[in-house]
């Protein structure tokens, strides 16, 4: 449930911790709806929160159950979304500047990795993302902390919880590779994935990395920063074959291997 405080109380509770508002576009419902559209055509198995009050309940209890009880969220009485102010500064900057690192994405894996451990009510499983690109993981320098912010997308809730993962994985991969240096790519590629270091999400995450045609094609093109295709594909066998050579510890459990398999999980990497 979203915390609806008083003016006052948003006050008190923001002298003792730095807050800042979250806002959208006025007309962001109307540019969301026509990004689902867009996205159902694409195959993207997320959805952008058209509906405000949605979006400000879900913005709201994910910060406050990724972030809590050290940081919080909250609406003031006039619905206007406030969050702490996390420490450090995005990935994205460092991606742009060339100076990321492959521990800063190590890092930003072993978030996810325990973000996708807590529950969430909505998927009735582990929670995720649905948008962890590097401009979304904020990154302290003092500790090395990883940490997640906006959250304005959400998975499709019928999606089985490992497609879920692994496609946020897929998100952070794209977002790299279509922007970093070409002797980077494997590093930090590797890196984030053995930050995550769940077997079982690596291994189903192969069946995602193949560059699509068609619309889905555009959708991977905006993801991965319009890189060329020929230079794209190289990277994504690249790490393919990386994950062909690891060994791989969680599909040899019965459960995740009857996940991998079902005929649920196989239709929704098609789709
Ligand atoms: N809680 C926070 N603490 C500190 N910085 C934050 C926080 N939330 C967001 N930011 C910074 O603001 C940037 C944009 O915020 P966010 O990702 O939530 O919104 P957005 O919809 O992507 O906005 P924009 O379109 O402006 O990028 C982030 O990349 C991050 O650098
Ligand atoms: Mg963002």
């Amino acid at each position: 449930m979203e915390s609806l405080l008083t003016p006052a109380s948003v006050n008190a509770e923001r002298r003792e911790l730095a807050m800042m508002p979250k806002r959208r576009r006025g007309a962001a419902w109307l540019v969301m709806r026509v990004t689902n559209a867009f996205f159902r055509l694409a195959r993207n198995p997320v959805e952008a929160i058209a509906d405000d009050e949605e979006w400000r309940t879900w913005e709201v209890d994910c910060f406050r159950l990724l972030h809590g009880p050290e940081f919080t969220a909250m609406c003031d009485r006039s619905g206007q979304p406030f969050v702490s102010v996390l420490p450090g500064g995005d990935l994205s900057r460092h991606l742009s500047a060339g100076t990321l690192k492959p521990e800063h994405l190590a890092a930003a894996g072993a978030e996810l990795r325990r973000a996708h451990r807590l529950y969430s009510e909505h998927h009735g499983a582990g929670w995720s993302h649905g948008d962890p690109h590097t401009g979304n993981f904020l990154l302290d320098a003092a500790t090395g902390r990883a940490r997640l912010v906006d959250f304005e997308m959400r998975h499709h809730r019928e999606l089985p919880e490992v497609r879920r993962h692994a496609d946020d994985l897929l998100v952070m991969l794209q977002d790299v590779c279509g922007r970093c240096a070409a002797d980077a790519w494997l590093p930090l590629a590797t890196a984030f994935l053995e930050g995550y270091g769940r077997d079982e999400i690596i291994a189903s995450l192969g069946g995602l990395l193949r560059v699509p045609r068609g619309i889905p094609r555009v959708w991977w093109a905006v993801r991965t920063s319009w890189m060329r295709r020929a230079e794209l594909e190289r990277r994504i066998a690249a790490l393919r074959e990386v994950l062909k050579q690891r060994p791989v510890q969680g599909l040899a459990s019965p459960s995740c291997a009857a996940i991998a398999s079902s005929s649920d999980f196989s239709a929704s990497l098609q789709s």
